[in-house]
């Protein structure tokens, strides 16, 4: 009887865990930063280095109409995971950890508009391409505003209006 009771216990208290809403950042407008040891964070921002050169690159090839280049770009964007570089253990560990799921979600979907471009120029659709160019400039400000508005203080000044 007793083991039945903890054994009922222990049902409500998984689902209480499973149906708990998961952390949110919507409506936190204070500044905030991925909080990574200095090494992550030299990976990470060289990792933002490259997207910086890629995303400029990109444009140029779109205003030349290399779809070649727009492909190959973009498909290297795609590629490029943090989650996928040479680490240790302790530091792959220590980025699952502490990557706040909305940093992976917005990550994950930034992704999904680099392969959405690189798709686009197989197409050679100069509308097309430059619509999927903007979604994935789109892309780098949604993650920014949440997780580099110490970075980039110019979010500050944005409306209001993307909260998901
Ligand atoms: C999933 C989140 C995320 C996405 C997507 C993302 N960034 Fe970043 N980015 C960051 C974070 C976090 C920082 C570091 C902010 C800080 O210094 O605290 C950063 C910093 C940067 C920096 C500054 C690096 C430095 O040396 O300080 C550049 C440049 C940059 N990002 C470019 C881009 C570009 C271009 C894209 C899109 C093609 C992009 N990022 C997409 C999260 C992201």
């Amino acid at each position: 009887m007793k083991f039945r009771k903890s054994g009922i216990a222990v049902l409500a208290i998984t689902i209480a865990i499973c149906i708990a809403p998961a952390p949110s950042f919507a409506g936190d407008k204070e500044k905030s930063a991925v909080d990574l040891s200095p090494e992550l964070m030299t990976l990470l921002k060289a990792e933002m280095g490259e997207l910086g050169n890629g995303i400029q690159s990109v444009a140029l090839s779109i205003a030349t109409a290399d779809w070649k280049a727009v492909n190959e770009t973009a498909k290297k964007m795609h590629a490029s995971y943090i989650m996928k570089k040479s680490l240790t253990p302790a530091q792959s560990l220590e980025l699952r950890q502490k990557l706040p799921s909305k940093f992976k979600r917005l990550d994950m979907e930034f992704h999904a508009r680099a392969k959405q471009l690189a798709q686009a120029a197989e197409s050679q659709d100069p509308e097309l391409v430059a619509f999927r160019y903007s979604r994935l400039v789109e892309g780098c400000a949604n993650c920014h505003s949440v997780f580099a508005n110490k970075r980039f203080p110019g979010f500050e000044h944005q409306p209001q209006k993307h909260q998901h």
